[in-house]
């Protein structure tokens, strides 16, 4: 019979760096995910949209922002890591963090030209409840907790 191929464990590293605070309020905070020391994913996690929080999402989102609202500013899985389901994990920890914030809703934005992305957001849940009228074009969604 032939033997199964054992799996690295991923592990995600909780130590998270404070990117913007204002006052003593922490707004954005980074997770990395590492496997065996090496960098393969990252999540920008925004707790306070109203107060500076949502630095990676359009301004023409803001009147959206509410203050029950997280956001995802950034999210990235490392070349060559994909398709892994570290996207997923970055996502669900977004998620966990909003819920213990008392957050109902998280919000981010995407390229209506990413359609690999829009789909993997839809798959998770997410909505697109607005888009920019600028040239630049950019889908808002929307996941309630
Ligand atoms: C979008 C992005 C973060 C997704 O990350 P990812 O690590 O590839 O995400 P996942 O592996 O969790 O999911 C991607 C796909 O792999 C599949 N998948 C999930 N777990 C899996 C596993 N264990 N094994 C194989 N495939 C898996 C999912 O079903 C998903 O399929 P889909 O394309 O049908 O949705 C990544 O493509 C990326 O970093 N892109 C560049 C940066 C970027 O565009 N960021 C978003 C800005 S809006």
């Amino acid at each position: 019979m032939a033997k199964k191929k054992k799996r690295k464990p991923i592990r995600i590293q909780e130590a998270f760096r404070t990117v913007t605070s204002r006052g003593n309020r922490v707004v954005q905070r980074e997770y990395e995910i590492r496997q065996n020391g090496e960098h393969i994913g990252l999540l920008n996690y925004a707790s306070d949209l109203q107060r500076g929080g949502g630095t990676g999402l359009n301004d023409e989102f803001k009147d959206h922002f509410k203050k029950t609202d997280a956001g995802i500013n950034f999210i990235k899985t490392a070349r060559g890591h994909r398709n892994k389901g570290i996207g997923t994990k970055l996502l669900k920890k977004a998620e966990r963090v909003a819920k213990k914030e008392k957050k109902n809703r998280i919000l981010l934005e995407v390229s209506p030209d990413k359609k690999k992305n829009i789909s993997f957001y839809k798959k998770h849940g997410y909505t697109p409840i607005d888009t920019t009228k600028r040239k630049e074009k950019w889908i808002l969604m929307e996941k309630r907790l």
